[in-house]
């Protein structure tokens, strides 16, 4: 698709609040079936299914892939180069319908509040949603400012301002969780309570994101890499 053609199906698809996973489905690779088969002892993660840390730490490698969109879409606004509105405005909308209305969500809902009960990371807690609320706002910005011309310095600064922003809060915000929040989750809950909140999640991620939505996520990130030229992993290789 050219760059024009994607900028159409995107924009129309972003306001139907689908999104353009929905058309990249028949390029993603479908999820190994032994992924997701259920196993039989009431464990996790001992026979190959997706445990709950091991679920939203994935969700945060999509983040972290779409942050790096951001960055090059930063290294560009700063510059004089060409910045595609309609890349940008993709890598938001993986955000806002991925992330926050799913990964986030989760988070929200079956992990925060074990955690507030049990008083436990209570502070970091409070911080991780307060995070949350203010990373909504930025994508508001981002879904604005990228459907404005990017010719004007004053635009583009505004743009660069807010994905840098954006970075700088969730490059620590998803660390912290990784590192902190969700290795303490299976001590809290206990092994039977974290395979079921496994068994959740993937309920909840089916009537989210659809079959295969981590996967068609996936495939969308890696089409905007290309887009954007930063898809070659071995090109970032130091010399
Ligand atoms: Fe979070
Ligand atoms: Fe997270």
């Amino acid at each position: 698709m050219d760059r024009s053609g994607l900028f159409r199906r995107t924009l129309v698809l972003a306001t139907s609040g689908i999104g353009v996973s929905a058309v990249l489905g028949a390029c993603a690779r479908p999820r190994d079936a032994a992924v997701r088969e259920p196993k039989q002892d009431g464990g996790a993660g001992e026979g190959g299914e997706v445990t709950p840390g091991e679920d939203l730490m994935r969700e945060h490698g999509v983040l972290r892939r779409v942050m790096f969109l951001y960055d090059e879409a930063v290294r560009r606004l700063d510059g004089r180069d060409d910045v595609p509105g309609d890349v940008i405005l993709s890598a938001a909308g993986v955000v806002r319908r991925v992330i926050e209305d799913y990964h986030e969500k989760l988070e929200e809902d079956f992990l925060f509040p074990r955690f507030e009960r049990a008083g436990m990371h209570t502070d970091l807690v409070a911080v991780l949603r307060r995070q949350h609320q203010a990373g909504r706002l930025v994508t508001d910005d981002v879904l604005t400012l990228v459907r404005q011309p990017l010719r004007e310095q004053a635009a583009r600064r505004e743009l660069a301002d807010r994905l840098r922003a954006f970075n700088r809060m969730y490059r620590p915000h998803a660390a912290r969780e990784d590192t902190v929040l969700f290795p303490a989750l299976r001590a809290l809950v206990g092994g039977k309570a974290y395979a079921e909140l496994g068994e959740q999640f993937e309920d909840k991620e089916h009537r989210v994101l659809g079959e295969e939505g981590f996967e068609k996520a996936v495939a969308e990130v890696a089409e905007l890499e290309a887009a954007l030229g930063i898809a070659d992993l071995a090109s970032f290789t130091p010399t």
